[in-house]
């Protein structure tokens, strides 16, 4: 560490501001294009203005939350609309000169070698950059079932944390493939005593069969939080009230009501659901450059968010850490944009010593990169373990 910063005083300032290589037009290279403009890619962009990273984010606007009446469990930002926290953070990361932001919808990414990526997006414009980060997002896979799609995010849910308070004590259905029916159970019996599983006709007894693999103890569940289950097959979700006009902003409570519609012609009132539905990747483009899927994500190391794609990193919802929410979004965005800069600095400072005649120095402790990775807090993650 004392050696790097020495080198670093002791260099000719050309040598490091200057760039190491680069196409023709300047202007269309950059040090980071981040693909998504969803709270993972915002995050990864702001940490790398803070540092004057020459950065494009590029943004088709399709957001996961787009539909969602306000944002959640995010410290500082609790029950702004999803539409102004993008504003406001996009609003304070505009303030730094060297990254930019467009809306755009990037197409292709190939990687050129080990450290350029060339990016084009549905416009016919190409870009090239040293790293690309990909917070492409989830998609979540709708039932075609009517009122479902129409009603999604306001008053038919996936997240208790995200929703669930504003419909506490309120009559609760869940919604969802066998599997994950039950297990929703248990992230909501704080907030709601009255529920029932809507099964929708698949407990057969191959779906009984699935569902004691997946869940051995569901009988378990249903004895204990006093579930309901109605395995009717449901025809329609219709929406009786809006929770978006009755409701009390003093004691954050929405007043949905729906009727669950079955084929039998009676129908099941409801103020609120959750629900298990599978999600997709949102785009092909991390699979298509070559990232390793893992179920429905993209494999990254944890600590650092980089991908089997040297220089490729995946943040937010679209990578494997197994969780999915903004705080998530911003956290692992954050990370990668730390790893990044200092990515870039170790290539540039081997590049400028071997461009300065220096000799590197070889011995056995760490490399200049790993101990800087100490001070982010890698620490933290092998203490955890
Ligand atoms: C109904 C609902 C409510 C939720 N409420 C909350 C909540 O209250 N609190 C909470 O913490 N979490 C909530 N979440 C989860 C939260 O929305 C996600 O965790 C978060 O949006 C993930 O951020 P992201 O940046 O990874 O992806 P996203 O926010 O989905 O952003 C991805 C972006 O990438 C863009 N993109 C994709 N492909 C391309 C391409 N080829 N070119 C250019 N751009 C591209 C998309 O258009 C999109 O703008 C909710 C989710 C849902 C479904
Ligand atoms: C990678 O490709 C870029 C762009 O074509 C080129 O400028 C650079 O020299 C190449 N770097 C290596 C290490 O091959
Ligand atoms: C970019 O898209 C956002 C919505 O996602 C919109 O508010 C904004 O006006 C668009 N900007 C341009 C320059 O088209
Ligand atoms: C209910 O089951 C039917 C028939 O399998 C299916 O088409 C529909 O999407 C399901 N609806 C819900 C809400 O799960
Ligand atoms: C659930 O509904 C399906 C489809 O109607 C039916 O085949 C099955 O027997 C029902 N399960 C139970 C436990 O009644
Ligand atoms: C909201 O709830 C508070 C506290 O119970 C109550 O005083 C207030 O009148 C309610 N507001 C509306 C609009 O119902
Ligand atoms: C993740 O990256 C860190 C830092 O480069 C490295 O020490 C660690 O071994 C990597 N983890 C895995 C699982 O590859």
């Amino acid at each position: 560490m004392h050696l790097f910063l020495a080198l670093l005083t002791l260099l000719p300032i050309g040598i490091l501001s200057s760039p190491i290589w680069g196409p023709q037009d300047q202007s269309q290279h950059y040090d980071v294009i981040i693909v998504g403009g969803g709270p993972s890619g915002l995050s990864a962009l702001s940490g790398l203005a803070r540092v004057r990273r020459k950065a494009l984010l590029i943004d088709s606007g399709e957001y996961r939350n787009l539909l969602t009446r306000h944002v959640h469990d995010v410290i500082g930002s609790d029950g702004v609309t999803p539409a102004y926290f993008r504003w406001k953070a996009r609003q304070q990361i505009s303030e730094y000169p060297t990254v930019s932001m467009m809306n755009g919808t990037v197409t292709q990414i190939t990687q050129l070698n080990s450290s350029a990526f060339s990016i084009s997006d549905a416009a016919g414009n190409r870009y090239t950059s040293r790293k690309v980060v990909l917070g492409t997002g989830l998609r979540d896979l709708l039932p075609s079932t009517p009122g479902i799609a129409e009603n999604w995010a306001r008053g038919i849910y996936w997240c208790p944390w995200c929703d669930g308070y504003e419909h506490r004590d309120q009559p609760l259905g869940l919604l969802g493939r066998i599997e994950s029916i039950f297990g929703l159970a248990h992230e909501v019996e704080t907030l709601d005593t009255d529920i029932i599983a809507f099964t929708n006709g698949s407990l057969t007894s191959e779906g009984l069969q699935t569902l004691s693999k997946a869940q051995p103890d569901w009988q378990s569940i249903v004895k204990v939080y006093n579930i309901q289950v109605d395995n009717r097959t449901i025809t329609e979700i219709e929406r009786i009230q809006d929770g978006g006009v009755v409701n009390n902003v003093t004691t954050k409570t929405e007043y949905d009501k729906f009727l669950v519609h079955f084929d039998d012609g009676t129908a099941v009132e409801r103020g609120a659901f959750f629900t298990g539905w599978p999600s997709v990747q949102a785009s092909t483009l991390g699979t298509s450059m070559g990232i390793a899927p893992v179920g429905n994500k993209l494999t990254n190391n944890i600590t650092t968010m980089a991908t089997n794609i040297q220089g490729a990193y995946a943040v937010g919802d679209a990578n494997m850490d197994g969780s999915t929410n903004v705080p998530h979004a911003m956290w692992s965005g954050k990370r990668a944009a730390v790893d990044i800069h200092l990515a870039i600095a170790s290539e540039d400072l081997e590049s400028a010593i071997a461009a300065a005649g220096l000799s590197k120095r070889n011995d056995n402790s760490l490399s200049d990169r790993d101990l800087l990775l100490q001070y982010i807090g890698e620490d933290f993650e092998k203490l955890w373990k």
